[in-house]
């Protein structure tokens, strides 16, 4: 990492290395002048103008929508975490870039005597930046590929709200801050969302504020064909991370050494980074449902639960395994392992169009209750809470906690299905349950005809996983 103080002085050379390089650039780009676009599978413009389409159709007349950037997070000092675009732009535009917004206004704004109903903001080119942070797309660029014709300047984009705001009734807003923060300086909570409606009443500003989730949740549940190519792509990824970890994987393996066989396949076939952080638990961290310290080194008959996926352009995966670290299942660890699949299994198959949400979860937690009494690891089914304290689905998509607006299972969703059997050191049943830790997770697409799973194609029995387990080793 260079720091930034370094700036003045290699400013003069910076400007000399930008005009040299500047042909070169020129040369290998083609279509988008300065800027390249690394990756042809990204969505056509097409894709896009479609969404904004039916964002628009959905926004009342006197209302407006506006989606603004991701904020970047400052890590520690002068570095910033990796930036990521908020899914709402991301998704309405295809922009990845800070410092970007766009407006939607069903009965338009005059600009330069045309009337329009869609205005993108990004940063112009400023070759100085763009020494340290690479080349931006600018205004012009961004035309081409989002397909939006008014592009300002982002610094515009006050005095474009100063004038647009107060003429009207509504606005469905991404990125504003809902709820109450509790300062520790001055002890009190301030409301955000209070206090910027407070200010814009002051200046004569009577305007209702609505999250733009309102509108976009829905869209964004059903995914489009293409979207759902960007997941099977997302998902493939993902399995084959899985794979290659249970393949390399040996007693003493660091959960860090799993982690890193799994990250470097999403890497190597082209995702952009994990969707959410690894969780990767040996021994007793396979019972802690969202561990992802990832520190400690694995043990000869311990279970590892690896719950792990990759985004590949903006669209998340999400699938655990479980597996033993050695290859082979204790008889106590199949046990579970069996009941999780038998319940994973089953609820998949609750999984269709018109189906309440929570059924698979229902079917899940019964098929549960009734093994683990069974097994005398409960004496009552009414407290599977006890061993499987999360629900069995989230919808997924560019959140991995995908949003909806609904919880009828519709054509086009996608879903998690994850059960798991979480038995912590001293638990109320025979020790020798205990710190056996099993979750299954498949991603599943709801259809017309039923649903399809997937990541059915990654091993997932027990005997399939225990084949898969050290194969490289040996
Ligand atoms: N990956 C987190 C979850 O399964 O919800
Ligand atoms: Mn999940
Ligand atoms: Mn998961």
């Amino acid at each position: 990492m260079i720091c930034s103080l370094s700036l003045a002085w290699i400013l003069p050379f910076a400007f000399l290395l930008l005009v040299t390089a500047y042909p070169v650039l020129a040369q290998s780009q083609g279509v988008y002048e300065h800027y390249e676009v690394y990756d042809a599978d990204f969505f056509p413009p097409s894709e896009y103008a479609a969404r904004r389409k039916l964002a628009l159709s959905k926004i009342e007349s006197g209302a407006g929508m506006l989606v603004r950037n991701g904020d970047v997070r400052n890590r520690s000092n002068d570095v910033d975490y990796e930036f990521r675009q908020r899914n709402n732009l991301l998704y309405l535009t295809g922009i990845t870039e800070t410092q970007s917004a766009l407006l939607l206004l069903p009965n338009g704004i005059e600009i330069e005597g045309k009337s329009v109903r869609e205005i993108l903001f990004v940063a112009e080119r400023n070759p100085s930046h763009e020494i340290w942070e690479g080349i931006r797309m600018g205004p012009k660029v961004a035309a081409t590929i989002t397909g939006i014709s008014t592009v300002l300047s982002y610094e515009e984009l006050p005095e474009i709200l100063d004038e647009v705001v107060p003429e009207l009734d509504k606005l469905y807003y991404d990125n504003w801050l809902f709820g109450v923060i509790t300062e520790p300086i001055v002890g009190e909570e301030i409301d955000w969302p209070g206090m910027m409606l407070m200010m814009m009443a002051e200046d004569g500003i009577k305007i209702e504020v609505v999250q733009a989730g309102e509108i976009l949740d829905g869209m964004r549940a059903i995914k489009s064909e293409a979207e759902i190519e960007m997941m099977k792509k997302a998902v493939e990824i993902s399995a084959e991370g899985h794979r290659e970890a249970m393949r390399y994987a040996r007693p003493g393996m660091a959960e860090y050494e799993l982690e890193a066989l799994m990250e470097y396949t999403f890497h190597r076939l082209g995702a952009e980074e994990p969707g959410y952080p690894s969780i990767v638990g040996a021994g007793p961290n396979t019972c802690i449902l969202h561990y992802n310290t990832n520190r400690r080194k694995s043990q000869d008959g311990d279970l590892v639960l690896m719950d792990c996926g990759a985004e590949y352009h903006g669209y998340s995966a999400d699938i655990t395994r479980t597996f033993p670290v050695n290859g082979k299942f204790t008889p106590e660890q199949r046990a579970i392992y069996d009941l999780v699949l038998k319940a994973q299994n089953a609820a998949i198959k609750e999984c269709a169009s018109g189906v309440q949400f929570f059924e698979p979860h229902r079917k899940a937690a019964r098929i549960i209750a009734e093994g683990l009494v069974q097994l005398g690891i409960m004496e009552f089914g009414d407290d599977v809470r006890t061993y499987f304290m999360h629900g069995t689905s989230h919808f997924l998509g560019m959140d991995v906690h995908d949003v909806s607006d609904s919880y009828v299972l519709t054509p086009g969703m996608v879903l998690t299905v994850e059960p798991g059997i979480y038995i912590a050191e001293g638990s109320d049943c025979d020790p020798k349950w205990w710190n056996i830790g099993v979750r299954i997770e498949d991603d599943i697409l709801v259809t017309e005809e039923g649903s399809i799973n997937l990541s059915a194609g990654l091993e997932k029995t027990a005997s399939e996983i225990e084949k898969l387990v050290g194969s490289k080793n040996k």
